[in-house]
């Protein structure tokens, strides 16, 4: 699979927020690696539009596990797809704290993008107190054992680590503790999928800078990264997508 820097928006941008969409598909006209930039969902049919057939790829930030019914404020796997998004970001920690999203809905949010053929961008990261506790190694199995669901392919599924924080925070851990925890989630994935997940994307996250990229990126097992921050300026996003192609 081709590395991937994947941008999250979260909740900014109006329509003005387009032109960085724009800077970016000009910056990057043939990348070695893949790009995906995931806006807030208002933004998603426009973005889609515009980079049709181009880099980057469009991203969704969340989606209801269900179909379609009686969910006000939800949209489904499959309105993301009908906007031209080709993937959905889930379980990221800011709704796993904010909404209370559990291991089991995280997975069947990622089974209902599946079956809407989007890429599922599954989050995963320990809090502060469970890293000094050291249980680091087991809320990632844990996380890993119930998000992830049956059917997950490198093709259809990505793990984003991301230390919760080190999420807007300026922290990241370091980069023997990327190492570590990106070799687990390999060898967690290659025991319970076998070939099917063999060369899936494994994203860091978390405070990633134009500043930080290349190291973090020369870490073996860190296939590309999820940014928040600097991924809503082109200025910042375009070096760490460099540092990224240098790495490949
Ligand atoms: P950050 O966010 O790069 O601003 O730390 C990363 C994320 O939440 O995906």
């Amino acid at each position: 699979m081709r590395k991937l820097v994947a941008g999250n928006w979260k909740m900014n941008g109006t329509s003005a927020a387009l032109a960085e969409l724009q800077a970016i598909l000009r910056a990057h006209p043939a990348p070695g690696v893949d790009i995906l930039v995931c806006p807030p969902a208002t933004l998603l049919f426009q973005a889609s539009q515009m980079a049709a057939g181009r880099a980057p790829d469009i991203g969704a930030q969340d989606c209801h596990p269900a179909a379609s019914g009686a969910h006000t404020g939800d949209i489904s796997a499959q309105m993301v797809a009908d906007t031209g998004a080709v993937a959905v970001i889930l379980g990221h920690s800011e709704r796993r704290e904010t909404y209370k999203e559990t291991n089991d809905l995280v997975r069947d949010k990622a089974a209902a993008a599946h079956a809407s053929g989007l890429v599922a961008i599954i989050c995963i990261g320990e809090t502060l107190a469970e890293r000094d506790a050291d249980q680091t190694l087991q809320v990632i199995g844990a996380q890993l054992a119930g998000s992830v669901p049956n059917g997950a392919t490198a093709a259809n599924t990505v793990i984003a680590y991301e230390p919760v924080w080190a999420i807007g925070t300026g922290k990241i851990p370091s980069l023997e503790q990327i190492g570590e925890v990106h070799d687990f989630i390999r060898e967690n994935l290659t025991a319970r999928f076998g070939s099917d997940m063999a060369g899936a994307r494994i994203l860091y996250g978390g405070s990633v800078k134009p500043t930080n990229a290349a190291e973090i990126f020369a870490v073996p097992n860190v296939d590309g990264a999820l940014v928040g921050g600097a991924s809503l300026r082109e200025a910042d996003f375009t070096p760490i997508i460099n540092a990224l192609e240098g790495a490949v």
